[in-house]
């Protein structure tokens, strides 16, 4: 029987579902693994699983968890093979694929020992061939994987099988992807400590699996899920086999599926409701595709392009354009915080009241003068009373070469001025000491993490000031879910909501920046911005709230496009330079966060080709929908 294939699945080589979030999909995974397990169960039979690390698994993960500890799921007849392992990591390693596994499942469950299979990290280099083929071998021993899970790196690896890895390829040791390396960054505390091998199954034992799903979380993931579910089957993406398997599956949340045509062109795929949203990214996308600003897009351009109900709804094309070039135009304004005295009907931000109390929220504590350096500037310069949070303390982004640097001044000085500089002089030898004591990789003890808190508060206190902010206006929340974590494993507690909520209600804000709203869930952004809008809804009805605007702003993610923008602040090319002086203050910023003017200076060219104002660059912001 054949059944007739949706527009969507024309485009899309691989059955892809979208759930609302990644708690939704990985729940309804855990169900369906649930009732494999039991099914085999009743028949006397074992589950061969197929097991994935990095931070995607984690909510499946925790799921598992809650069906084993809560409703009596027992895995004691599964057998578990997982994808890969850093090579030259011992498990006992902090970022050992070995010790996630047992932190984030083994430990919590009953699946037996030896029932567990991970490549070792360990294994010398003349038996690496060896110790591969008898992991090939090991599978195949076991039945072969029924259930495969994956998720997916930058480079569109599964496993660790990089560019270029080929359709048959198995279980090999294979030189890590530079993305890679710089994706695992944050984990190993500096892209020099990441590993540069790793021991993976290859493409074609992934391919061997009789069931494959693959999870992506977070608009950081969409462009490459696009690329694997609708893009050429091709080496550079090992994620695209996937479409040669017969039963292979995407489960993703809602900002991973953005980059897929159905929900980026959805007229390409079918009949359109037709929402203020939708039409703006249709003239939008018309006009960047071709070329072609708002005002002079014609009939033909719409109807020849796919859009000729969207036309025939609410065309002409000329009444059309001018409805949407007035919306883009509406959402430039110079004045973030509302323009006093004027009349707001059109502009983003209401006027009264002025100054406005504006709360800046931002997850590490460079991350808001990165992103949103020159609104902050510019809500300072015009009077309002702005508090920048940092919610986390950051340190683990602080590179051992930075508290090295500080302790060594430190220590310097004790001994030039001998007298009384004699605690400060052992703090700086006993800091030296536990550098050197824990080595490149090791974990770092609670005083260096201290350290290093106090370094990065410095460099941004330093990047603050140079826009203009005091160090008063700054407030350092080190949230304990971060203090007591790490990458990819943060859990938040009670005692986080509590601050988060009680600085709420202190300053009770007219305005609040946030970010994190489409970051992948597991991230320090997603974390933060889940914090605030808890406090938020559990402060629901105090009358500050109810009118308290919040904007969101992207971070580390992919920028706002212009039909998503509500409000954009131009900026001048003076006060770019100036944000990039703040910028340059921090050196713990990574280089591709270092070019982030760059990144506005495109949104302002995006405008400028929709037939906007010409501007240097714009910083741009989405309007958080109550309820959203
Ligand atoms: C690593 C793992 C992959 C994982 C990828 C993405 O490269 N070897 O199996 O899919 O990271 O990681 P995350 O889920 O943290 O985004």
């Amino acid at each position: 029987m054949t059944s007739r294939r949706s527009t969507a699945e024309i485009f899309e080589k691989i059955p892809t579902v979208i759930f609302e979030t990644s708690s939704a999909a990985a729940a309804a995974l855990a169900g369906e693994v649930k009732a494999l397990v039991e099914t085999r169960q009743k028949e006397g039979r074992q589950v061969v699983l197929g097991l994935a690390t990095g931070s995607t698994p984690v909510p499946f993960y925790r799921e598992l968890i809650r069906l084993h500890r809560e409703e009596g799921l027992s895995l004691r007849n599964v057998v578990t093979f997982n994808l890969d392992e850093y090579h030259g990591l011992a498990p006992t390693h902090p970022e050992s694929y070995f010790r996630f596994m047992r932190e984030q499942l083994f430990d919590h469950v009953d699946i037996p020992d030896e029932n567990i299979h991970l490549p070792s990290g360990l294994v010398a280099v003349e038996e690496i061939f060896d110790h591969c083929h008898a992991y090939e071998e090991m599978i195949d021993a076991a039945g072969g994987i029924d259930f495969q899970i994956l998720g997916i790196g930058r480079t569109g690896h599964i496993g660790f099988n990089e560019p270029g890895s080929s359709r048959d390829s198995l279980t090999r040791r294979i030189t890590l992807d530079r993305i890679t390396r710089q994706d695992a960054a944050g984990d190993f505390r500096g892209e020099e400590n990441v590993p540069r091998f790793a021991i993976t199954m290859g493409v074609g034992t992934i391919l061997r699996a009789r069931k494959i799903v693959l999870m992506a979380w977070g608009e950081g993931k969409a462009e490459v899920v696009a690329r694997a579910v609708e893009g050429v089957v091709t080496e550079a993406v090992s994620a695209s086999f996937l479409q040669e398997h017969g039963d292979a599956r995407f489960v993703i949340d809602a900002p991973a599926s953005r980059e897929l045509t159905r929900i980026k062109l959805p007229w390409l795929t079918g009949p359109v409701r037709w929402s203020p949203e939708e039409t703006r990214r249709a003239v939008c996308w018309l006009s960047s595709t071709f070329k072609r600003p708002v005002l002079k897009l014609t009939d033909e351009d719409y109807n020849e392009h796919g859009l000729s109900d969207l036309l025939s709804e609410q065309g002409p094309a000329y009444q059309l354009n001018i409805r949407i070039f007035n919306q883009l135009q509406h959402t430039i304004s110079g004045w973030p915080g509302g323009k006093p005295g004027a009349d707001d009907t059109f502009r983003p931000e209401r006027a009264k009241p002025y100054p406005k109390r504006c709360l800046i929220f931002s997850p590490e504590p460079q991350d808001a003068v990165v992103s949103i350096g020159a609104t902050i500037d510019r809500l300072v310069e015009q009077g309002h009373e702005v508090m920048v949070v940092c919610m986390t303390s950051g340190n683990l982004r602080v590179p051992d070469s930075e508290a090295d640097k500080f302790a060594s001044i430190l220590l310097e000085i004790g001994e030039t001025f001998a007298e009384g500089w004699g605690q400060q002089a052992e703090y700086a030898r006993m800091t030296l000491q536990s550098l050197t004591d824990k080595g490149a990789v090791g974990e770092d003890p609670a005083s260096l993490r201290q350290l290093k808190s106090l370094i990065l508060r410095g460099e941004v206190r330093d990047a603050a000031q140079a826009l203009g902010l005091s160090h008063e206006r700054l407030r350092f929340l080190d949230l304990p879910f971060y203090e007591k974590g790490r990458y990819r494993r943060f859990v938040l507690g009670s005692e986080d909501e509590r601050l988060v909520t009680g600085l709420l209600r202190e300053f009770m804000p007219h305005q609040i920046y946030l970010t994190g709203s489409a970051s992948d869930p597991s991230s320090v952004a997603a974390l933060c911005a889940k914090l605030v809008e808890q406090g938020l809804a559990s402060l629901q009805g105090e009358t500050w709230v109810d009118a308290c605007s919040v904007w969101l702003y992207r971070g580390r993610e992919k920028a706002l496009e212009p039909w998503q923008i509500a409000m954009a602040m131009p900026i001048s090319p003076m006060q770019l330079e100036r944000k990039a002086r703040a910028l340059a203050r921090c050196q713990s910023l990574t280089s591709m966060e270092q070019e982030v003017t760059r990144v506005n200076q495109m949104t302002a060219e995006q405008y400028d080709g929709l037939g906007l104002a010409n501007y240097e660059a714009i910083e741009s912001f989405q309007r958080r929908v109550v309820g959203s």
